[in-house]
């Protein structure tokens, strides 16, 4: 049994690794923090936990936190960077769901969260937690930026196409047409979050710019070895009125080798020992219903002319999109099963 902390437990992402680790047969959770819950029962507030967890919150108290074995930071960008030195001089490994260790490129990290990195060298030797992309550097790293939920549906979408020793796409053309249920947006109050602005409605946001669009460039040129082709990628995320999953439908031009190519194998073939991601047959349409509550990753491929490629990739934002995906990442992290605590099927209808 390893001891577990988590930094932000009312928030959606905290409750749901609470969730995901109460299964988890090798964690205990020793900590859960709230800056504003301090001493109330977590099953108080999230009454879907009763009979699960006699866990209180308490405020951020580094020293405790020390003693655990890994602390999730289920916070805000810029939280886990202040803790991460002290957590690791005591031996304890860090994983933040938040956007502290996903960018090496600092520029970018310091234009996009609008502040200066807090342990640059802490961030060097950090892995991207991309579980299937990356699984050598995570299991060896002391440190993991879990992605951001939209990157993860891109990179996963994508990558067969760029692991290949021909050249299949232009970069160049990749449209990422990307919704999202509201709670990616966390569970703090704000106006554009409550019911009479998103039920009934649909509507894109971040057009002229979004934060995960930086990351998918930095990681397309990880997975590809190719820099400098994706800057100019298009990614509009929307927002949908349902309260948890993303869908991002992808539009690619192929070159004549991937006009010739067949790309339903070769997904298949490239996930075929992967638990969590699911190809499905050609012509699919993968739902978010199907993968609710799951840390399933589904994917469909279309290509309406022999040039152009589609591909439909859906997940449970705060699953495979975060939690879940932070729960994975720790397996390996400790050498459990990569699907310990992560087996639960997907709740439709
Ligand atoms: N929601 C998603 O689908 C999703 C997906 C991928 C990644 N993420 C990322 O995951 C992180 C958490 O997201 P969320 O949706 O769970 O957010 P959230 O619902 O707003 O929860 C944030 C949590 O952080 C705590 N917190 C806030 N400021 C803090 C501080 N300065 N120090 C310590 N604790 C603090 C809050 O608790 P108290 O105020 O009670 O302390 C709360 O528990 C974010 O960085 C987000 O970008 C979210």
């Amino acid at each position: 049994m390893i001891s577990v902390g988590i930094v932000g437990g009312t928030g959606y992402t905290g409750v749901e690794l609470l969730r995901l680790l109460l299964r988890h047969p090798n964690v205990q959770v020793s900590v859960l923090t709230s800056r504003t819950e301090d001493g109330r029962r977590v099953d108080d507030m999230f009454p879907s936990l009763r009979g699960h967890t006699d866990l209180k919150y308490s405020d951020l108290n580094i020293e405790e936190l020390k003693k655990c074995d890994v602390v999730f930071f289920a916070t805000p960008h810029g939280v886990a960077m202040q803790h991460a030195q002290d957590l690791l001089a005591a031996n304890t490994k860090v994983i933040d769901l938040a956007a502290d260790f996903r960018l090496q490129d600092l520029e970018q990290f310091e234009k996009w969260y609008g502040m200066q990195h807090a342990c640059p060298e802490i961030l060097k030797q950090s892995a991207y937690g991309l579980s299937e992309l990356n699984r050598d550097k995570i299991k060896n790293a002391q440190v993991i930026g879990n992605p951001g939920c939209y990157p993860t549906t891109v990179q996963l979408g994508l990558a067969p196409l760029f692991k290949q020793a021909e050249t299949l796409v232009k970069p160049e053309s990749i449209i990422i047409d990307a919704k999202s249920g509201v709670s990616g947006a966390g569970r703090k109050a704000s106006l554009g979050m409550i019911y009479s602005e998103n039920a009934d409605n649909f509507k894109a946001y971040g057009v002229s710019g979004h934060r995960h669009h930086p990351e998918i460039v930095e990681a397309l040129e990880n997975i590809s070895g190719q820099k400098g082709v994706f800057d100019h990628i298009v990614f509009v995320p929307h927002l949908v009125p349902m309260i948890r999953g993303m869908l991002s439908t992808i539009y690619i031009d192929l070159t004549d080798a991937g006009a010739a190519a067949d790309v339903q194998s070769l997904y298949e073939q490239f996930y075929a020992n992967e638990a969590f991601v699911d190809v499905m047959p050609a012509n699919s349409s993968p739902e978010t219903r199907s993968v609710r509550g799951s840390n399933q990753l589904r994917i469909a491929l279309y290509k309406p002319q022999p040039n152009k490629l589609i591909v439909l990739s859906a997940q449970d934002n705060l699953v495979k999109g975060a939690a879940g995906q932070a729960v994975q990442n720790m397996n390996l992290m400790f050498g459990f099963a990569e699907d310990a605590g992560l087996q639960g099927i997907g709740l439709l209808p």
